[in-house]
């Protein structure tokens, strides 16, 4: 059975999803609920999951098979992008579910667990490969490789060429350099690099993935993609939720680490990179570092003029009045965390050199919305005088990565009548509109590529600390400078002054979203 990964397609054969047991670790939690089961229900829909496939849900609580499915019903008939739930696919899909009791730190578990896979794959001759998915906190991470590997349920790739492990890890992966560094050389202990699939679930997206094929499918854009024409580009990822129930969660994590150290900045290597040698993963991975490290390191001296943070206050959304973030459940009333981040960043290469990258990423925002926005110089001599004198507005290319999924572009039009009076407007594609269905879910892609056994679409260790290399200099600055002007934007506008002021100081604005 084949996909289709648009990176790849008509470039080389598609890979097939590999017959293989997956494994959820932690799969009484959230993410197992609302995305992963979900995602393998519509997968099995779709006729996208292996022929011979199986999971076991590995987690603490004591439960049966029976139970457990039950559950499992319910969660995909809630979160399911398909519904209702066929009932007959759902009989034969819950018969593939198995419950497995365990802490993730006991022998005992892991040699049941052995012994459960090798019942399953003479059941449902699954050829002894193996995806383990750790649907767990990042703490538990290292113990549960390390047992695996004890338990010999770890394939060592170079010597044993006949099945396969992979292991997907979801972020955080590291809360700074440091930490990422030592959580990756804890990993490699026990996996091979080529093993380990980091998810970062917007890679996932469809949009996302367009990008590459609007990019490199399109020369009439790619001929403009560089400084000659481009005067600055941005990206912004608005929310209009606060945390909810996640204060603990926030008051150790905040925006640039939840936020901006992974999915910003994946957006802003797709949109940055070279085109790659070849469609292969690590040719495009390699781009994507390539742009990484040239992003200028954030200057000590002058770090508060190009880094603005923000924490939201009280105020209203959609009309409702709401709290600021000091007084969320589980955060600490004077917390410095931040809430909103705007950078400016500098990339240190011909293509790029003097066009400014505004990133942003905002909680409490009046509208919920990530979207890049790539403004175009404008004619080097200005031809038309408008009635009001007005400067024309610059061409403006919006490629909406959620919701409403599409791309614009904005561009100046004659008003029909006997003056010269010129307006812009919009040439928009709708995603929705066109295609007229739903698009698989970010997970759906991201496990199927596992099983697959391609990587294009999963972080690579080398953009993981590149990354956080760029903006951990920037959380030592925030955490040695208390920020005393927090809460310092309302619930419901868009974000704090000094975002305005960065751009405005270079006769720029942040595009209205
Ligand atoms: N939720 C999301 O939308 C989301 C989004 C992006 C990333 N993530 C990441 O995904 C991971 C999982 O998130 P989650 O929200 O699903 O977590 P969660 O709801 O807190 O679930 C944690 C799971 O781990 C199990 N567990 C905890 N300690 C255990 C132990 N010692 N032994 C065995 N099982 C243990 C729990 O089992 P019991 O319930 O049986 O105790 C539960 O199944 C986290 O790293 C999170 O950062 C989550």
């Amino acid at each position: 059975m084949t996909f289709s990964n648009p990176l790849l397609e008509g470039t080389r054969t598609a890979k097939s999803a590999e017959s293989c047991i997956l494994v959820i670790f932690g799969a009484t939690g959230d993410l197992t609920a609302r995305k992963l089961i979900p995602a393998l229900y519509n997968l099995a829909r779709d006729g996208q999951l292996p022929a011979h496939f199986a999971c076991v849900a590995f987690a603490r609580r004591d439960k049966t098979n029976e139970t457990f499915r039950n559950e499992l019903l319910e969660d995909v008939n809630n979160y399911s992008r398909s519904k209702p739930v066929d009932a007959d696919l759902w009989k034969s899909f819950r018969e593939k579910i198995f419950y497995h009791q365990s802490e993730f730190d006991n022998d005992d578990g892991y040699e049941k667990l052995n012994h459960l896979l090798h019942q399953l794959d003479a059941q449902f001759d699954t050829k002894g490969n193996r995806v383990f998915y750790l649907s767990t906190q990042p703490s538990f991470f290292t113990t549960i490789v390390e047992k695996l590997n004890q338990h010999h349920l770890i394939y060592n790739p170079a010597t044993i060429k006949d099945k396969w492990t992979r292991v997907i890890i979801e972020k955080p992966f590291g809360h700074d350099l440091e930490s990422a560094k030592m959580l990756q050389q804890e990993l490699i202990q026990h996996l091979d690099e080529s093993q380990i699939y980091r998810i970062d679930h917007y890679l996932g997206k469809e949009t996302v993935q367009n990008l590459f094929v609007f990019r490199f499918g399109n020369p009439i854009f790619e001929s403009i993609w560089n400084n000659n024409h481009i005067d600055n580009i941005q990206i912004s990822v608005s929310e209009e939720m606060g945390i909810g129930t996640r204060g603990r969660f926030w008051e150790e994590a905040g925006m640039l680490r939840d936020i901006v150290q992974n999915h910003v900045m994946q957006l802003l290597s797709l949109v940055a990179m070279e085109p790659p040698a070849k469609l292969d993963a690590d040719s495009i991975r390699d781009e994507k570092v390539k742009v990484l490290e040239s992003i200028r390191p954030l200057p000590l001296d002058t770090m508060d003029d190009i880094a603005i943070r923000g924490q939201y206050g009280p105020g209203y959304i959609n009309g409702e009045p709401v709290k600021g973030y000091r007084e969320e459940d589980n955060v600490d009333p004077h917390s410095s965390v931040e809430t909103y981040v705007a950078l400016q960043l500098i990339i240190d290469n011909w293509r790029w050199a003097g066009v400014p990258f505004y990133v942003r990423a905002g909680k409490r925002l009046p509208k919920r919305s990530t979207e890049i926005a790539i403004t175009f110089k404008n004619a080097p001599r200005f031809l038309f005088k408008t009635d009001a004198a007005k400067e024309i507005e610059p061409n403006v290319l919006v490629i909406r990565i959620q919701p409403d999924e599409g791309i614009s572009l904005k561009m100046n039009c004659k008003v029909p009548a006997l003056t010269t009076a010129i307006q812009p407007v919009k040439m928009d594609f709708r995603y929705g509109a066109y295609f007229g269905s739903t698009p698989p879910e970010a997970y759906e892609r991201l496990i199927c590529d596992c099983m697959a056994g391609d990587n294009t679409l999963f972080a690579r260790d080398d953009e993981v600390i590149a990354s956080w290399k760029l903006l951990t200099p920037l959380l030592n600055h925030w955490a040695n400078q208390s920020p005393i002007d927090f809460p310092n934007y309302q619930s419901g506008t868009w974000g704090p002054e000094a975002s305005e002021k960065m751009l405005k100081l270079q006769g720029r604005r942040w595009k209205l979203i």
